[in-house]
């Protein structure tokens, strides 16, 4: 489907209204562990768009103004006037990518692309043979969340064999790997930061975490998957906050918990059963399974603020509501609206032509620390 510029312009003047009103709303809202969406066909994504913008063609034709026009032109410059989208997602079933998949799609298919998603299952061999699908069907450009970091040098040649613009989120290669491709670019954010902020979150509590005063704040870490960057960065420098701050620090225990609020429960009721009263912080490297430790640290009749702290990454929903009624310290807002705005972007960017240099291929979002003081603001 080629876009008119007039429809183009259209679609540029109600996509104003909607960066408008996502800015105000930057904040997950997406149930935690809700049931993944079914791929949705290609034609019908593509009968949607026409729908839209032929209603709105002529409902305003009259009225399009010149400004909408040159906003057209810009647009259809950079964008190609619209285009065949592949989105591979690690796996459907990861509460925040969830979040991510439905903001990237309602973007996508606002600004008129025909966007497939499809499910990794957490399998890098079944995602490489999506993208490999993705590039016999002709793509235009590729948004890619790989399942593995470990595997981008395969990814990143692959794409680069094929020409196809590339957009990689959540799991950012090193600089050097992206560096064999110009038409490649990172979009996510700096884990570094949102473990700092977990950090700061204990900091700022009025015994900065050493709530029995024995000199040392002692915790236990659930660990992402720690193959990911995220995983890694957040586990080093959520207590190196602590440490840098002057703190002492006792690592009780560090397990691997996969994201998954499950496992986050599992290993937060046999550390609780294990090491009791002396548990003072419980890190969580994201919402999930802190919800999950949550359930066990209440099971084990522990009250969140009072006699153990708690803090996750995301900002998911249900960890909004908890920080709000004090059942967690506080978590960090991976904002997956402004994620997927830039992707977006950024791939337009591409589809226009534009390369990107060596050093410059990371483009990053900021994480928000959120507290009882400012949760409102993402609720
Ligand atoms: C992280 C996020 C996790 C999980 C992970 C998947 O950024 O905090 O909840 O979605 O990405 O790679």
């Amino acid at each position: 489907m080629r876009l008119s510029k007039k429809v183009v312009a259209m679609a540029m003047a109600s996509m104003m209204v909607f960066s408008m009103t996502a800015c105000g709303n930057t904040a997950d809202s997406t149930p935690a562990n809700s049931e993944p969406e079914t791929e949705a066909p290609a034609t019908e994504e593509t009968d949607t768009a026409e729908a839209e913008t032929e209603t709105t063609d002529a409902a305003t034709e009259e009225a399009a103004t010149d400004a909408a026009e040159d906003a057209a032109d810009a647009a259809a410059a950079t964008t190609g006037e619209g285009g065949n989208i592949g989105v591979c997602i690690y796996k459907f079933d990861d509460a925040f990518m969830t979040t991510y998949r439905n903001a990237l799609q309602e973007i996508l298919e606002g600004k008129g692309y025909t966007v497939t998603f499809m499910d990794g299952k957490n399998d890098q061999a079944e995602q490489n043979n999506q993208i490999n699908n993705f590039i016999a069907q002709g793509v235009d450009a590729l948004i890619i969340n790989p399942v593995m970091t470990s595997a981008a040098d395969q990814i990143i040649a692959t794409v680069k064999d094929a020409g196809v613009p590339t957009v990689l989120i959540n799991r950012e290669p090193t600089a050097e790997q992206m560096a064999a491709y110009d038409k490649l670019v990172y979009v996510g954010c700096d884990a570094r930061q949102s473990g700092t902020m977990q950090g700061e979150l204990i900091l700022d509590t009025p015994n900065k975490g050493d709530i029995n005063g024995d000199g040392k704040v002692s915790y236990i870490m659930i660990q992402g998957d720690p193959e990911n960057i995220d995983a890694q960065y957040r586990t080093e420098f959520s207590v190196k906050a602590l440490t840098d701050a002057g703190m002492e620090v006792e690592e009780l225990d560090l397990q691997r918990g996969d994201w998954d609020r499950n496992k986050g429960q599992e290993i937060a009721q046999n550390d609780l059963a294990k090491f009791g009263e002396d548990i003072e912080v419980i890190f969580c490297n994201n919402d999930d399974m802190a919800i999950g430790a949550l359930q066990a640290i209440q099971a084990a009749g522990r009250t969140v603020n009072e006699d153990i702290y708690l803090v996750g990454v995301d900002a998911l929903d249900a960890a909004l509501n908890e920080v709000a009624s004090g059942n967690m310290t506080g978590t960090v807002l991976n904002d997956a609206q402004g994620q997927a705005e830039g992707a977006v972007a950024a791939m337009e960017e591409l589809l226009g032509g534009k390369t990107y240099a060596e050093g410059e291929q990371s483009i990053y979002v900021d994480y928000v620390k959120v507290t009882p003081d400012n949760v409102a603001d993402f609720q």
